[in-house]
């Protein structure tokens, strides 16, 4: 078999692409669906419950998805140049994949509300980084008039190639298990994924005898916010929006009527998690399982746990959480969150490194 070149390559006939398009791509697409051991039964329920390991893309993000077609439309309608606002995963996707393309990127990210990881990528990929002092909000409207005013090509999920590019996450799901899941469960900040999903869910089922699927079966949407940054919950924007997972600090969504739309059809809903709640749901993760997530990421599985523990998400569902981010992309926060965890500082010596390990069993 021909080796793993991309999703673009690998759902062609679903994507708006020529045979003479100019892929760019990083083989993105393609992420492991890992089946959860420990925290089903930590929930004390007959459930199963996989995970969409999206950290696992070139860029550590579910963005790449979006960016290979954002760029490869870019390219192709010949643009020298792309821009988003971002809370960080897509300045470091748009990044990568305009270094990829030979084209410049312009990224506005609000000043001091990006985690380390993704600031350290975007530089390496040498974007012009433009840091506002204002919110991604703030930011996102800057890029909508600034793109009427110069040659540049938006990548922000408002560009209609970004959702096609991350609706392949749904063909891979249900070519993975063979039809949807019953529920599937996203963190929601601008709204462009859960846009993505549903359609890609959607069109997928339509014609499901075309391939692998076995039903035409759709899952009912779960969109979780963070409690200070959860606009679909208040039922207006925020002008504030304050979390601790940064990735989805937004008051003001894109893709509001998509979104809600994706709810509604879906029989889905929104809910909303502090901060404390969302760290728990990380650490939980990593603890029980072996996976390490951005916090924006575990908002998902906060949202899962809750609803498979009330009963809202009944017993013997199949759920699918996206882990949006790896865990690498905010490293404060996890060294932060772990600040009492047991570290031993012993002397370098056989006796001591013998005792620390008796001692700890
Ligand atoms: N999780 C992560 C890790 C994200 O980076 C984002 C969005 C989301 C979830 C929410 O997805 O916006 O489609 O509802 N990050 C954008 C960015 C806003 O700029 O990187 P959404």
């Amino acid at each position: 078999a021909k080796h793993y070149t991309g999703l673009i390559d690998r759902y062609r006939d679903r994507l708006p692409v020529s045979a003479s398009t100019r892929v760019i791509s990083l083989n993105e697409g393609n992420t492991p669906l890992i089946q959860l051991q420990n925290i089903p039964r930590l929930a004390g329920k007959e459930v199963d419950i996989y995970v969409k390991f999206e950290g696992l893309n070139p860029t550590g993000s579910f963005k790449d998805r979006g960016m290979t077609m954002a760029v490869t439309k870019a390219v192709e309608e010949d643009s020298r140049a792309i821009i988003c606002a971002s809370t960080g995963n897509t300045s470091a996707s748009a990044a990568a994949y305009a270094a990829r393309a030979g084209i410049k990127a312009f990224v506005i990210i609000p000043e001091g509300k990006i985690a380390l990881g993704k600031l350290a990528q975007t530089l390496m990929y040498d974007a012009t980084i433009i840091q506002i002092r204002g919110n991604f909000d703030q930011g996102m409207n800057l890029v909508k008039e600034v793109a009427e005013l110069a040659p540049v090509t938006i990548v922000n999920s408002i560009n209609p190639y970004r959702i096609d590019g991350q609706k392949t996450a749904s063909f891979e799901i249900i070519d993975a298990l063979g039809e949807a899941p019953d529920y599937h469960c996203l963190p929601v900040g601008n709204a462009g994924n859960i846009t993505a999903y549903w359609k890609g869910y959607k069109e997928y089922s339509a014609d499901s005898d075309t391939h692998k699927a076995v039903t035409s079966k759709r899952p009912v949407m779960c969109g979780y916010q963070a409690a200070g940054a959860a606009p679909f919950l208040a039922g207006h924007p925020i002008e504030h929006p304050e979390t601790i997972a940064t990735a989805i600090r937004i008051g003001n969504p894109q893709s509001w009527d998509y979104a809600w739309a994706a709810q509604k059809e879906s029989g889905g809903w929104f809910d909303k998690f502090t901060d404390e709640e969302i760290l728990e749901a990380q650490k939980m993760l990593s603890r029980y399982e072996g996976i390490f997530c951005e916090p924006a990421s575990a908002t998902s599985v906060a949202g899962a746990w809750r609803d498979i523990r009330s009963g809202k998400i009944p017993e013997g569902s199949k759920i699918v959480c996206t882990l949006t981010g790896t865990g690498l992309k905010d490293p404060d926060t996890a060294i932060k969150q772990c600040a009492s965890a047991r570290t031993l500082t012993i002397e370098a010596e056989l006796d001591s490194v013998k005792r620390a390990i008796l001692d700890h069993m």
